[in-house]
């Protein structure tokens, strides 16, 4: 059976099967990396955070100098029905939006229609906390990580990097300080205090990075976002990552060390009440 089959993906205005979408190869997300994406997820048919998800697309869109082919109820209306089409429960959606199809040329083309293009497929949802390793790597991207760009040759060398190593993600380093993961934002745990890096240009805004910064506040819990040092990472009692398909994961190793006690106390808590958060907006 190939790839794709038995789903549906929508593309320039229709649904269709995943196994039967085409783009040309001159489309410049083929021909350049031209693109930026989204990935979203939907839980019992719904889907989560669509607002903030929407909110950094347009961000991309907007950093590369692409117009939103869409608004917002249309973004709203196309991925409910995808979710819809492919059977609803969990999903994990991917929207992906290119410079459209051009003679290649670096220079922008004029007058073309960008290549709209999302596909589903089915979530599995952790039903606790997971535990990884990770290892630690030079963060060696470009100087714009807050644009989710689908141009992911470096991130995909370092998460390689990473599994070779027999571990789960790479926590990179840009001149002495954690930036983020290959795919995933970086938080670590002193006490009872929390810190991640501060928003800029060297780390994607993760919407799941902000959705726990609001709930563990909300939970008085501290968290700090400022520079942390990759020093900080020896004496750790915990760290954890954040993406949007594995919500908050607790890694308990680095570089083969254990981190702290390797129990995760706080990020045990903080994953149940995340949960708690999610089922409270997809209610
Ligand atoms: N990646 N940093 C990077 C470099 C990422 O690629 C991701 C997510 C994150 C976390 O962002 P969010 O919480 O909004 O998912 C941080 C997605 C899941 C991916 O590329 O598949």
């Amino acid at each position: 059976m190939s790839v794709g089959a038995g789903r549906s993906c929508y593309l320039n205005g229709d649904f269709l099967p995943l196994n039967e979408a085409r783009v040309s190869v001159l489309d410049r997300g083929f021909i350049f990396g031209d693109a930026v994406y989204e990935v979203i997820i939907a839980q019992g048919g719904r889907i989560f955070a669509l607002e903030e998800h929407l909110e950094r697309l347009t961000n991309s869109l907007n950093a590369v100098l692409l117009d939103n082919p869409l608004t917002a109820g249309e973004w709203q209306a196309m991925l409910q029905r995808l979710v819809d089409v492919n059977g609803g429960g969990g999903q994990t959606i991917y929207v992906q939006v290119t410079r459209g199809v051009a003679e290649r040329d670096h220079a922008f083309p004029r007058g073309v229609a960008p290549t709209v293009f999302a596909m589903c497929r089915p979530l599995s949802v952790a039903d606790g906390l997971a535990r990884v390793g990770a290892v630690v790597l030079p963060d060696n991207r470009w100087l714009r990580c807050d644009i989710k760009s689908t141009s992911l040759l470096p991130n995909i060398l370092l998460r390689n990097q990473a599994i070779a190593a027999g571990a789960y993600e790479a926590i990179l380093v840009r001149d002495g300080f954690i930036t983020e993961g290959s795919a995933s934002n970086v938080f670590v745990v002193h006490g009872d205090c929390v810190r991640t890096a501060p928003l800029s240009a060297q780390i994607l805004p993760g919407v799941s990075r902000a959705l726990l910064i609001d709930v563990l506040r909300g939970n008085d819990v501290t968290v700090e976002e400022e520079p942390v040092p990759v020093a900080s990472l020896g004496d750790a009692d915990e760290v954890w990552l954040t993406s949007t398909t594995r919500d908050l994961v607790a890694v308990t190793s680095i570089d083969g060390v254990m981190v702290g006690s390797g129990e995760s106390p706080l990020a045990e808590r903080a994953f149940r009440e995340f949960q708690l958060y999610k089922a409270f907006r997809l209610r």
